[in-house]
């Protein structure tokens, strides 16, 4: 019992200092853009593909789902993994920035809703190494647009918040291709 207390206090130490290290890092080395003040505006592409059953190349996986229904967006329950490709333009072979990893599940009893936790993990570009958290409920019918909220982020979305726009602009077999218009600042 008292070992594990030691042990908590000595992790919470070492994350406090590993906070103020990395703060440091980031002021010596620039790479910290804290100041997206005002609101900015950013527009990536979204690369989505879905599991249909047989083809390999997905990057949308549905795990879990009501038993004896069939896995799909539209689904009441079903329970989804993703890791799409972020890209400059709406190409799928145009430069990629970064990834757009999460869960979803389809949340409405009629199957048009699905709630929705993701993060952008930016790998390139002039946000590399910074994240931007999205939240919210999202439409499952296409061509509706999608309204999510930005509920935080890491380096240049540091304490962010802000509002995400899905809109599909490509949807052919299990191809998807959704345009995310990100308004965000930092908050603080
Ligand atoms: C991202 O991190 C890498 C490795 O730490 C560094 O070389 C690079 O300059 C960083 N890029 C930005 C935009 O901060
Ligand atoms: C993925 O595979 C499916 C068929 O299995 C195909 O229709 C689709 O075009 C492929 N997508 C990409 C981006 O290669
Ligand atoms: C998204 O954020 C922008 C900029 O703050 C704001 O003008 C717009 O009304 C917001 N949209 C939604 C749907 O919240």
């Amino acid at each position: 019992m008292s070992s594990f207390r030691t042990l908590g206090l000595a992790s919470q130490a070492l994350l406090v200092l590993s906070m103020f290290v990395r703060a440091s890092v980031a002021i010596m080395s620039g790479t910290c853009t804290c100041s997206l003040n005002p609101t900015t505006t950013i527009v990536l592409y979204i690369q989505a593909i879905l599991f249909t059953g047989s083809n390999s190349n997905y990057t949308e996986y549905p795990v879990a789902g009501i038993q004896g229904t069939e896995y799909s967006i539209t689904q009441f329950a079903t329970f989804y993994v993703f890791d799409d490709p972020v890209t400059i333009s709406s190409s799928p072979t145009s430069t990629m920035v970064g990834r757009y990893r999460g869960i979803f599940a389809v949340a409405s009893l009629d199957g048009k809703v699905l709630y929705l936790s993701a993060t952008i993990q930016f790998t390139g570009g002039q946000y590399a190494n910074s994240t931007i958290n999205i939240e919210g409920l999202a439409s499952t019918v296409v061509n509706m647009p999608m309204q999510l909220s930005i509920d935080g982020g890491t380096n240049a979305f540091n304490n962010a918040i802000g509002n995400v726009t899905l809109e599909t602009i490509s949807s052919i077999g299990p191809n998807i291709v959704l345009k995310a218009t990100i308004n965000t600042r930092n908050a603080i």
